[in-house]
């Protein structure tokens, strides 16, 4: 068989979207994605204070590590737990609202880290 030049065979393949796409999304859960998103919230607002891995050294000596968190509460303990956070805020956090999917996503993150 004659083979393509590889500009042609890549143009052949960008143009079947099956070709791009089939290979990525099936693996892509709403799961993963809530904990991404999760994440991304830890990142912006906890990190500050806490080690948001599974373990390590948090920034400030007295804020567990998400790992140690993860091992405390069961999954409706830890939304509880963060409700609590949104309302009253603790330990030199101000309080801050966390809407419902935030908490959710940082819920779903939380629950899944791994010891690595
Ligand atoms: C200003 C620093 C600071 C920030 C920012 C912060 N925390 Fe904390 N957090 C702490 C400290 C300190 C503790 C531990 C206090 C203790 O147990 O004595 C703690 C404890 C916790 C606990 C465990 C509470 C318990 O009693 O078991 C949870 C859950 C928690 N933080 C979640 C969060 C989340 C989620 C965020 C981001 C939205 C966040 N924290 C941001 C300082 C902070």
């Amino acid at each position: 068989m004659r083979r393509l030049p590889l500009p042609l065979l890549l143009a052949a393949c960008l143009s079947t979207s099956a070709c791009v796409s089939l290979p990525i999304y099936p693996f892509v859960t709403e799961e993963d994605t809530a904990r991404h998103r999760g994440y991304n919230y830890a990142q912006d607002n906890c990190a500050g204070c806490h080690q948001i891995g599974y373990q390590g050294a948090s920034k400030n000596p007295q804020a567990p590590a998400f790992g140690q968190i993860q091992r405390s509460y069961s999954r409706t303990g830890l939304e509880r737990e963060l409700d609590a956070v949104s309302e009253v805020g603790h330990f030199g956090m101000q309080p801050r609202p966390i809407s419902p999917t935030d908490r959710t996503d940082l819920a779903t993150y939380i629950e899944n880290l791994r010891r690595p």
